[in-house]
C-alpha cells in the first residue's frame, strides 16, 4: 500500500512518514496462537528485546500507523482487544509468542495474570489511538466496531482504580505507570544504589506480598505500601475520558458522553486538590491512602498541560519550569528528569534503568501537544524539530541523552514513531 503524503508535505514529513512505515512493519508480528485460538497482528516495541504487545505501546503505534497504514493501526488495535478480561481489564503485556521467547520472559520482572496475560495495567490512552485511527480511517463505523469493549475498559478503571472515590485511578506497583524506574518511586521502593539488583529487590518488596492474596486488587490497595495516584497515568485518564466522550458523542450515545465528561471533571478537580503544589508550582503525584506528596521533580509534574482547560496562571507556572535550561530546557528537551534534581542521570543507567533522565519521544508528543493548546507552539516546534535530530542521527531508539544526542535502549524502537503525529500537528497552523 502506498503512502498517502499530506498535500503539503514537506521533504522531512515525507522522510519521517517513510521511516515510520518501514519501522513499522519491521517490528509486525502476525501468527496464532494456539493458548488462546485467536490471530493476532501487531507491532513489538523493539524485536531485540521487546517482542511481545505492550498496552501503552500498541496505542502509540495505532496512533503512528493511522498516518501511514491505517489496515495496520486497526489491527492493533483489535489485537489488543482479543485477550480483554471479562471484568473489562487489558492486560499491559499480552504475551502472544511466548513459547517462543521464553528465555527473555525470564529477565522481566512482570506480575501475572496466566501463562500469557500480566497482570498488571498501564497508561490509559486506547481511547485517543481509537480516535486517530477512526479519524484517518473508516469513522464511526470503526468507533462502533470497538467502542463496547473500549468502554468496559473504561469502566474496570472507574470501579477497580478509583478506589478512595475521588475519580483519582491508582497503580499499585511503579511499572503500572510505564516509567518503571523513576526516581519518584525510590523512596517508596526503598532504593539505595541505582543498580538492577537493587531494583528487582525494590519491586519484590513491593510485588510479592501481592501474592499471598492472589492479587486480589481491593487487598492489594489495603496493603497500603504502593497505592499511587501519578500524575502522568491520572492526566492521560483525564484526556481519555474527553476523548471517548467524543467518540460516544459520534455514534450518538450521548448519556454515556456526559457521565465520562462528568469522571474527567471529578479526576481533574482531584488532581487540582490532591497533586497541585502552589508553592513550587509542580503537580506531585499523592502515595497511600494519606496522599503522600512524592515531591521529586520528573516530567510528569509538568504532564496537566495537556489538559486544555487548566487555570492559565498554572499552565504558565508548568511552562516556566520546562522553558528553564536549569531544569528542562536542555539542548535537546524534555528531559524525564529536571537536570536539577539530585538524581538525574543523562544516559544509560546500566543500559536497563530507564526513565531516570534521558529524553523520550512520547513525553514529548505529550508536552509538546500540552504546550500547543497553552500558546506556546514556538517552544512545540522546537521539541518536534530537535527530536527529528535526535532521529535522524541515531534511529529510533528508547530514549536518548538530552545533552549529547546519544541514543540508548532498544533500538528500532516502535513507538518513537509518534513523532510523525507531533510533526506533523507542528507544521499545521490550526494544530489539527
Ligand atoms: C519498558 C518501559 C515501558 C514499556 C516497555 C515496552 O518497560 O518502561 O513503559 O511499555 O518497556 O516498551
Amino acid at each position: 500500500m502506498s503512502i498517502q503524503y499530506p498535500s503539503n508535505a514537506s521533504a522531512d514529513t515525507k522522510w519521517l512518514m517513510d521511516e515510520v512505515n518501514a519501522i513499522l512493519e519491521r517490528n509486525r508480528q502476525r501468527g496464532s496462537a494456539e493458548w488462546c485460538g485467536y490471530d493476532y497482528d501487531f507491532t513489538c516495541p523493539s524485536f531485540v528485546t521487546y517482542p511481545f504487545q505492550w498496552f501503552w505501546d500498541s496505542c502509540f503505534h495505532a496512533i503512528s500507523a493511522s498516518y501511514v497504514d491505517i489496515q495496520k493501526g486497526e489491527l492493533e488495535i483489535k489485537s489488543l482487544l482479543r485477550n480483554q478480561h471479562p471484568d473489562g481489564f487489558i492486560s499491559h503485556v499480552t504475551f502472544w509468542q511466548r513459547d517462543a521467547f521464553e528465555e527473555m520472559v525470564s529477565t522481566y520482572a512482570i506480575a501475572f495474570r496466566s501463562r500469557y496475560l500480566s497482570d498488571e495495567m498501564q497508561p490509559p490512552l486506547l481511547a485517543e489511538a481509537v480516535a486517530a485511527v477512526a479519524k484517518r480511517g473508516r469513522g464511526v463505523e470503526f468507533i462502533n466496531e470497538v467502542l463496547p469493549q473500549v468502554k468496559a475498559f473504561y469502566e474496570w478503571l472507574h470501579t477497580v482504580r478509583n478506589p478512595y472515590g475521588d475519580g483519582l485511578v491508582r497503580v499499585v506497583q511503579p511499572d503500572e505507570t510505564g516509567l518503571d524506574h523513576s526516581p519518584k518511586w525510590d523512596g517508596l521502593m526503598q532504593i539505595k544504589e541505582i543498580t538492577v539488583d537493587e531494583f528487582n529487590a525494590g519491586w519484590n518488596r513491593i510485588c510479592k506480598p501481592y501474592e499471598a492474596f492472589n492479587r486480589d486488587p481491593k487487598k492489594m490497595i489495603e496493603l497500603n505500601h504502593f497505592v499511587v495516584a501519578d500524575v502522568m497515568t491520572n492526566t492521560i485518564y483525564i484526556e481519555n475520558l474527553r476523548v471517548l466522550a467524543q467518540l460516544c458523542t459520534q455514534v450518538g450515545d450521548t448519556a454515556s458522553a456526559t457521565e465520562y465528561l462528568l469522571r474527567a471533571d471529578k479526576a481533574k478537580q482531584s488532581l487540582m486538590d490532591l497533586c497541585w503544589d502552589e508553592e513550587v508550582g509542580l503537580f506531585f503525584d499523592a502515595a497511600n491512602q494519606e496522599n503522600t506528596p512524592l515531591q521529586v521533580n520528573t516530567f510528569t509534574s509538568l504532564m496537566p498541560l495537556l489538559l486544555g482547560d487548566l487555570d492559565p496562571a498554572i499552565a504558565e507556572a508548568l511552562i516556566e519550569h520546562v522553558a528553564n535550561p536549569k531544569e528542562y530546557w536542555a539542548s535537546y528537551p524534555i528531559p524525564s528528569v529536571a537536570m536539577n534534581e539530585p538524581s538525574f542521570l543523562p544516559g544509560t543507567a546500566g543500559n536497563i534503568l530507564v526513565w531516570r533522565g534521558p529524553t523520550w519521544i512520547n513525553s514529548n508528543w505529550y508536552l509538546a501537544r500540552g504546550l500547543m493548546r497553552h500558546g506556546r507552539s514556538d517552544l512545540a516546534r522546537v521539541i518536534a524539530d530537535k527530536s527529528l535530530e535526535l532521529v535522524r542521527k541515531h534511529g529510533f531508539r528508547e530514549y536518548y541523552n538530552p545533552l549529547t544526542t546519544q541514543g540508548h535502549g532498544a533500538p528500532d524502537f516502535s513507538w518513537s514513531t509518534i513523532l510523525v503525529d507531533l510533526f506533523i500537528l507542528t507544521r499545521n497552523s490550526d494544530g489539527s
